[in-house]
């Protein structure tokens, strides 16, 4: 197993540029499913979830194709889809995979997909991705750990869905649904994210009618057939909102291109309340100085366009450097602060309490060993080493893998002390 071996203490200084967002390529790649015809997808990064979901579409028997660019263009193809199934195997290293639940109901009527378990960050059940399916005239079952669902008479139907609580997947899994039911679907209470209206984007290239993306209220009218298209995914900004926060806790001064400002928002006001200076260079450059001292600064994930549960743990990190306290709440996953334990190993001091973590600044972090517990945990950790005296070790860096391009090289790029130890 790899692990990051970090020297702390160097200002960041220079451009980085920002890949496309891993959880728009997850679902317009599963939206490929929709259509016999071909889909072209660009600016897909190369990070091994994606990698994890062409292993699944091709399980599938859809033909997948990659052509290695600047970054990764994918060709889809699923003329005919004759293994409506996501085993185990691939979903217990991906829980996004139930992400192809939604188009296989749409396309083929049927499917059989593990049951996703929990995971590091919370049981995350997929019970609301079932419920919406059901409201559309799905029979849903589960037998031996799979979820086994049959559309009556073959096809879905259009129907008014209310989600009990925002879900990101979820909606996306039931736009796809809908976008090939008989009839009209309503989703109220609907995720907004970008990667959200990214997908609807890209459904409506293939034919999708949809309305209302980026609000609560989606409402799609089912059509008999989409077609191919193609489509080039948004930037990704929790690598871009990392970037941010690295270039902000070194005191240092990063370009980070290729990104999308209108949404980052909700982190450049806290990056901002917290004393780094962040500017806007233009539609897709931002720039971030630190300041000489850091000011501690209250955060609570919620859902977009508030702050992002995936930048939790990289806000974490930099509360360690902020001079006073800093009150950080967890509101969307049960049990996301596992990065904060391995912070206080570092010399961090931070007391947790339920859902809400009280960070007192600023600390001096020591290098240690470390585990990385989940993806946002090993930024957070990668960001709280690169500020620490001495060297860290950071394990079980497979957790970054998923969905970080090339961090190792894109920090050393702007003068990171920081290198991949493989297979130690
Ligand atoms: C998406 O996960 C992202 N994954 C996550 O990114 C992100 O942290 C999360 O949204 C929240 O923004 C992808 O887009 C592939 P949810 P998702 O359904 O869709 C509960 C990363 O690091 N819930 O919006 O699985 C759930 O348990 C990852 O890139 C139910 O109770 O999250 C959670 O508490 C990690 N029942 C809350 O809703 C359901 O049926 C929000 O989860 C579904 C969700």
């Amino acid at each position: 197993m790899d692990k990051f071996r970090i020297k702390g203490g160097k200002a960041l200084r220079g451009t980085v540029a920002i890949s496309g967002a891993k959880n728009s390529a997850l679902p317009v790649m599963a939206a490929a499913l929709l259509t016999a015809e071909k889909v072209t997808l660009h600016n897909i990064p190369k990070v091994r979830d994606l990698i994890t979901m062409s292993k699944l579409l091709a399980f599938m028997h859809a033909n997948v194709s990659v052509t290695e660019f600047p970054s990764s263009h994918y060709v889809i193809e699923a003329p005919k889809l004759n293994h409506a199934e996501a085993p185990y195997e691939l979903v217990k290293t991906m829980r996004a995979s139930v992400l192809t639940l939604g188009p296989l109901m749409a396309r083929v009527g049927m499917a059989r997909v593990s049951l996703p378990g929990g995971c590091a960050i919370g049981a995350r059940p997929v019970d609301l991705h079932l419920k919406a399916l059901e409201q559309m005239g799905a029979e849903i079952g589960t037998s031996h750990g799979y979820i086994e669902a049959r559309a009556l008479k073959g096809r879905l139907k259009g129907a008014h869905i209310v989600f009990e609580k925002i879900t990101v997947t979820g909606t996306e899994n039931i736009l796809m649904a809908a976008a090939l039911a008989d009839g009209e679907t309503v989703l109220e209470n609907a995720a907004r994210e970008p990667e959200v209206t990214d997908l609807v984007v890209m459904l409506r290239k293939m034919g999708a009618q949809i309305e209302g993306d980026g609000t609560p209220t989606l409402r799609i009218r089912g059509v008999e057939k989409l077609h191919g298209t193609e489509h080039t995914v948004i930037p990704d900004r929790i690598e871009a909102g990392t970037f941010l926060v690295a270039g902000a806790i070194t005191a240092g001064d990063l370009t980070i291109t290729h990104c999308a400002p209108e949404h980052l928002g909700a982190v450049r006001a806290k990056l901002e309340q917290a004393g780094a200076h962040v500017e806007i260079v233009n539609e897709t450059t931002m720039r971030v100085r630190g300041a000489k001292k850091l000011v501690g600064a209250d955060v609570a994930t919620e859902e977009y366009p508030g702050f992002a549960t995936d930048m939790q743990a990289q806000f974490m990190a930099l509360a360690t450097q902020a001079e006073g306290t800093s009150v950080i709440t967890e509101k969307i996953f049960e049990n996301r602060f596992l990065h904060a334990s391995e912070m206080i190993r570092m010399g961090a001091n931070i007391s947790i309490d339920g859902h809400t973590a009280v960070v007192h600044g600023p600390a001096q972090l020591s290098g240690t060993t470390v585990q990385a517990s989940d993806l946002r945990a090993s930024a957070g950790l990668v960001l709280a080493g690169l500020v620490a005296n001495g060297e860290m070790l950071i394990e079980r860096v497979y957790h970054i893998d998923r969905g970080y391009e090339r961090i190792v090289e894109k920090l050393r790029g702007v003068g990171a002390d920081i290198e991949r130890v493989h297979g130690a």
